[in-house]
């Protein structure tokens, strides 16, 4: 934890805009105890807060790892995100069956479903200041609004809307996200609209749209991102980067051979970070947060994902956990101002 820092704090140097986040994990918060205390003042539990990591049987919740995290919170004075409660992914399988082994009914998956938010979110309740309630939930081609799913197979289109009303009766203080990805595309972006747009008219208590931002070198473009963030701000909802990182891969780039990141992947990582920021700044009065999934590039993800033996190099500090150019670019938008 010892070590002295001669580079400005990311959250200071934006306090007067939104704060800055990272997703960590048991092994990060020692591995980089003293680099998030200094430049981040909110968290996000990588995996340690989803379905199968607190809930992997019926009758026994496992919440070791994710106290963990809220301890380091607590001790660091940082703010805390929860993430997530209602996925297709990483959640366990039982949720869906009955005794026997068949599907449950809805209205008994309804009742887990709410019987866990409660346990959840009423752990951390006042605590927990913001929750991803639902993610992913949107198809991410072709015309079905919703991605299928055990969740919609066995309980409909509801589903989600309920997930809001459970969790917002577990803690009315919690402002409540939908969370997805490729929250930037044309396409997806209007499908995640009307999705927002139909929860906001039925009277669903949601507060806000978390953009994941697993973004790469490429893509989106700023104007894309742009259009996205006014499309979304126009329904009155408050916006948050959830899980931002910048591959230094294109999306169908399967190149395994680099040690490090090329220069020039270098130079197009941090003119894009600080285009980036440029706009959020330019956008701060609807963006409320915005969290990297990770911290230093020692530890990514995407190392390994989506191909294997492949490294990646997607933060703003690098593997020796110093401050890449990237960082500069973002500190001074800010330091530089007039
Ligand atoms: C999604 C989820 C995150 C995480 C990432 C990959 O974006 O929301 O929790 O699993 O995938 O790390």
């Amino acid at each position: 934890m010892n070590r002295t820092f001669t580079e400005p704090s990311l959250h200071q140097l934006y306090a007067d805009y939104f704060p800055i986040g990272a997703a960590v994990n048991p092994r990060t918060i020692r591995q980089q105890e003293a680099l998030i205390a200094h430049h981040f003042n909110s968290i996000t539990a990588e995996n340690e807060m989803k379905f199968i990591s607190v809930h992997p049987d019926p009758d026994r919740y496992t919440f070791e790892r994710a106290d963990e995290l809220m301890a380091f919170a607590e001790r660091h004075g940082l703010k805390m995100r929860g993430h997530t409660l209602v996925w297709h992914n990483q959640t366990s399988g039982w949720l869906f069956e009955d005794k026997i082994g068949g599907r449950v009914s809805r209205e008994e998956l309804l009742r887990r479903m709410k019987e866990h938010i409660d346990t959840v979110v009423g752990r951390y309740r006042g605590r927990i200041y913001a929750w991803d309630v639902v993610n992913e939930v949107i198809a991410d081609e072709g015309e079905e609004l919703l991605r299928r799913s055990l969740w919609t197979e066995i309980a409909g289109d509801s589903f989600i809307a309920k997930a809001f009303e459970y969790a917002h009766a577990a803690d009315p203080e919690a402002e409540l996200f939908y969370n997805d990805y490729n929250e930037s595309n044309p396409h997806k972006r209007e499908k995640i609209y009307r999705l927002l747009k139909s929860l906001i008219e039925q009277g669903v208590p949601i507060h806000g749209f978390g953009m994941q931002a697993h973004w790469n070198i490429y893509d989106p473009s700023i104007d894309e991102i742009r259009a996205a963030i006014e499309r979304y701000a126009s329904l009155g909802l408050k916006l948050q980067l959830t899980e931002l990182d910048i591959s230094v891969f294109a999306f169908d780039d399967r190149r395994t051979d680099l040690k490090e990141p090329t220069a020039e992947m270098l130079k197009l990582q941090e003119a894009r970070y600080e285009d980036i920021f440029k706009l959020l700044i330019e956008y701060r009065d609807v963006i409320t947060g915005v969290t990297f999934w990770g911290t230093a590039d020692d530890y990514t993800w995407l190392d390994h994902f989506p191909v294997r033996g492949r490294k990646n190099w997607p933060l703003l500090f690098d593997t020796r956990q110093e401050p890449k150019n990237a960082y500069w670019r973002v500190a001074n938008l800010v330091l530089k101002q007039p």
